[in-house]
């Protein structure tokens, strides 16, 4: 088991998936990425956590973020429950699922916590920079399904992050004004912030979102 934490390299591994076998860092090639884990197949949280994945691919491909699931289950029983995924959920499964039967990826990636169930993963996510630099950590336990519109909430501020001088402030989304960031001088906002800023503590000048690149 490593301790992985945030600006770490995520560790490349290979594994078997239901898309064939994975290399991790060149599935991801110049994408970001999200790797997350659940306890079990054929439970019911995450049944309705992979079809919610699954719809979200337009929104995943937007921001250039590839997807892949894991769970300590086999291959023959991913393949199967999909099936079962895509029934109830309405959808078609178009991520690939790592069958993580020998626990390499889960113990790489600290993902088993043997004081909630030493046998089965948590519901971990990691998200992973083109430059396959980790920049986002969190755990689930296995009884709450997550929030992936969080997911994308946070996936747009680290994007808007990686490329502007800007923070962003509690319950922010995507549009709303940006905090600018402290290592900037008041003096040095007009020519890197043209759409302008206030200030309310010298401490917090807020500004416009930034265009996207
Ligand atoms: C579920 O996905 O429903 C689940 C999995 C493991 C424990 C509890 C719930």
């Amino acid at each position: 088991m490593s301790t992985i934490r945030l600006g770490d390299e995520a560790p490349n591994f290979t594994a078997k998936s239901t898309e064939g076998e994975i290399n991790f860092h060149e599935w991801l090639g110049h994408s970001w990425g999200i790797l997350f884990s659940h306890p079990a197949d054929y439970t019911p949280v995450c049944t309705t956590e992979l079809g919610t994945v699954a719809k979200y691919k337009d929104q995943f491909d937007k921001r250039n973020v590839k997807v892949v699931a894991l769970s300590v289950d086999g291959l023959e029983s991913h393949k199967g429950w999909v099936n079962d995924i895509n029934e109830t959920q309405d959808t078609t499964v178009n991520f690939p699922i790592i069958a993580d039967e020998d626990r390499k990826v889960s113990e790489l990636y600290d993902m088993i916590h043997p004081n909630a169930n030493d046998k089965l993963t948590v519901r971990s996510v990691f998200v992973i920079d083109p430059d396959k630099k980790v920049k986002l950590i969190i755990t689930y336990p296995a009884s709450t399904g997550r929030n992936f519109e969080e997911l994308l909430r946070v996936i747009d501020s680290l994007q808007l992050t990686a490329y502007h001088k800007v923070a962003t402030p509690a319950n922010w989304k995507s549009g709303d004004d940006c905090v600018v960031s402290p290592s900037i001088e008041s003096k040095d906002i007009p020519g890197i912030f043209p759409k302008g800023y206030t200030e309310i503590k010298p401490y917090l000048r807020m500004t416009p979102q930034p265009d996207l690149k």
